[in-house]
């Protein structure tokens, strides 16, 4: 049994990381919930246990001896409290931006790169939601026949950007002004996702083919992205475009990503089988559809992946990070 912290617990990925450790019966002996200064104090049940939530700062961190602290609370939170955690004796899996391309800190898809986590050093990252569904299926492309390029078209859901976002999304409907986005979202698509870099791309599109690169162990691999963000409350869409090194026969694939762990193949057209964002929600599994040859160059394959993006694209991933590491204890 182990003690474990959830820090930004009050949040949207913090609550699903609570239903999915009741969900899989995590085995908790005492649990602890961080979130700001403005939360503390406000209860949250677990398993019909009320918990009442701690600021996160360094004497409330010290006073518990802790297994794991699993973080969503923001970028800044992770960089100031994250080392704080780990000193303490916690690993920390830590669900923002601020430690994924640390080279001392190993970024974990669990179905891909599971033996990534035996040279962590206290702190795991969990890669970027949009980059976690696309692994399980490039890392089984990758082994049979090699990635030469990936091209990443991205259509993600509200939830993705926190609770500020949905009620965006919600307010839009009424008229009411976005407060987190920079212009509408109701009726309208932001090919914006977080900052503008300065070589043009958005810090979202970097994440996704630094991370890719990071996870596949391939530095050189060719990867470009366009990440958007759509009216849809949850789960994200992308169209993956992959040149392969070596050619392939379309149905072999089709095997190829049915025997892959945490992927399922939902691709039958002709009875309107295609992944879509409602139907991918509240599903574990990353979904792959519209499989098909990229006729344009030699070895091109087109591909359709959903997944529910703060459940495996966050929370879901994080839990499995523990427990990968429990079954390595
Ligand atoms: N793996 C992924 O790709 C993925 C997917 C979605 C989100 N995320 C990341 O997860 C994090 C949270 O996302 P979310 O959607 O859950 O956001 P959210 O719903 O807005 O929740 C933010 C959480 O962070 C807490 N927090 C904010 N400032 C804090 C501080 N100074 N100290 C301690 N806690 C603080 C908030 O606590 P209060 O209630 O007290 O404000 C709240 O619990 C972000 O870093 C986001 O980038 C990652």
């Amino acid at each position: 049994m182990y003690n474990i912290a959830i820090v930004g617990a009050t949040g949207n990925v913090g609550r699903k990381i609570l239903s999915i450790l009741e969900e899989r019966n995590f085995p908790i002996k005492n649990l602890y919930l961080f979130a700001s200064k403005r939360s503390a104090g406000k209860k949250i049940n677990f398993k019909g246990v009320e918990y009442v939530v701690e600021e996160t700062c360094e004497e409330n961190i010290k006073s518990k001896d802790l297994d794991f602290a699993l973080f969503s609370a923001g970028g800044d939170t992770s960089l100031e409290f994250a080392p704080i955690f780990a000193k303490n004796g916690a690993v920390v899996i830590d669900n923002s931006s601020a430690w994924r391309m640390d080279p001392k800190v190993p970024l974990v898809v669990p179905e891909v790169n599971p033996e990534d986590i035996k040279w962590n050093n206290g702190i795991i990252a969990n890669p970027n939601c949009s980059t976690i569904q696309a692994m399980p299926v490039l890392k089984a492309i990758h082994d049979k026949y090699g990635l030469k390029r990936v091209v990443y078209s991205t259509y993600q859901a509200v939830s993705g950007a926190g609770m500020q976002a949905i009620q965006d999304l919600e307010d839009g409907m009424k008229g009411i002004a976005p407060k987190k986005f920079p212009k509408p979202i109701v009726g309208n698509v932001l090919p914006h996702i977080d900052v503008f870099l300065e070589n043009g791309y958005t810090k979202e599109e970097m994440k996704m083919i630094n991370e890719t690169r990071k996870i596949l162990h391939l530095d050189d691999l060719k990867v470009t992205a366009t990440t958007v963000r759509v009216p849809v409350l949850n789960s994200h869409s992308e169209s993956i475009n992959v040149e392969l090194l070596n050619s392939f026969e379309l149905e072999d694939v089709v095997k190829v990503l049915e025997a892959a762990p945490g992927v399922v193949v939902y691709d039958d057209v002709d009875n309107l089988k295609y992944p879509t964002p409602l139907e991918a929600s509240d599903k574990d599994d990353v979904f792959v559809g519209r499989i098909r040859r990229d006729f344009s160059i030699d070895n091109g394959l087109n591909l359709w992946v959903v997944a529910d993006n703060i459940r495996k694209g966050a929370a879901l991933n994080a839990v499995q990070i523990a427990e990968l590491m429990i079954k390595g204890k």
